[in-house]
């Protein structure tokens, strides 16, 4: 089985509205309002018109098996990750294959250079906790936030955490 990663396109927008909508992940998300699929189908557009934000399908045997979104931050090749696995594919450790391999198409993607990647994520997210350290990323210390700019907020009950090479 190989997992495979792509950008994404129009096609996908339905994809990602069911993986973002779906209730048993909504503890993990920070933005709480419900969104209909009108705005949904704008926000999307617009992100994958965008050339600065990089948003990649992960496919398992032909099948959507998740996605990976890059927001830019302030600086130039900085980053902030997001990322979902749809349920049929949970419990199985696809979710660190797909990160390693999302994160190599970005460096592609920007052209060969190495990206810094933030990643905020609930303290209660443990499954999403234990990915990220597993792929590489460490936690972003209150020491450490000045050197990373003042871009930086540590969201309330949640952990700052960046990968660099
Ligand atoms: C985060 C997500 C991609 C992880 O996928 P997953 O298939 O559940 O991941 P895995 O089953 O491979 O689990 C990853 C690790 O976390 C561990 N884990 C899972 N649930 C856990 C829990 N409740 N407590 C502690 N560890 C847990 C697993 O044992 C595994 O560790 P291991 O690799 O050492 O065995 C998936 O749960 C998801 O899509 N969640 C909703 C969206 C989300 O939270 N995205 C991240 C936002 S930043």
């Amino acid at each position: 089985m190989r997992i495979i990663l792509r950008t994404a396109n129009i096609g996908d927008s339905q994809f990602f509205f069911d993986l973002r909508t779906l209730p048993q992940y909504e503890e993990f998300f920070y933005a709480k309002k419900p969104i209909s699929f009108s705005q949904h189908s704008q926000w999307f557009q617009a992100r994958i018109e965008s050339m600065r934000h990089f948003y990649m399908v992960a496919e398992l045997n032909e099948q959507l098996m998740g996605y990976v979104r890059f927001e830019p931050l302030c600086f130039p090749d900085v980053f902030e990750i997001g990322f979902i696995l749809h349920p049929d594919f949970l419990g199985k450790g696809f979710a660190s294959e797909m990160l390693v391999k999302a994160i190599s198409l970005l460096d592609i993607l920007i052209g060969g250079r190495k990206p810094l990647i933030f990643a905020s994520v609930l303290k209660s997210n443990h499954a999403s906790l234990r990915v990220l350290y597993k792929v590489g990323f460490s936690q972003v210390l209150c020491e450490d936030l000045n050197s990373f700019g003042k871009q930086l907020i540590v969201r309330p009950k949640s952990v700052l955490l960046y990968f660099r090479y």
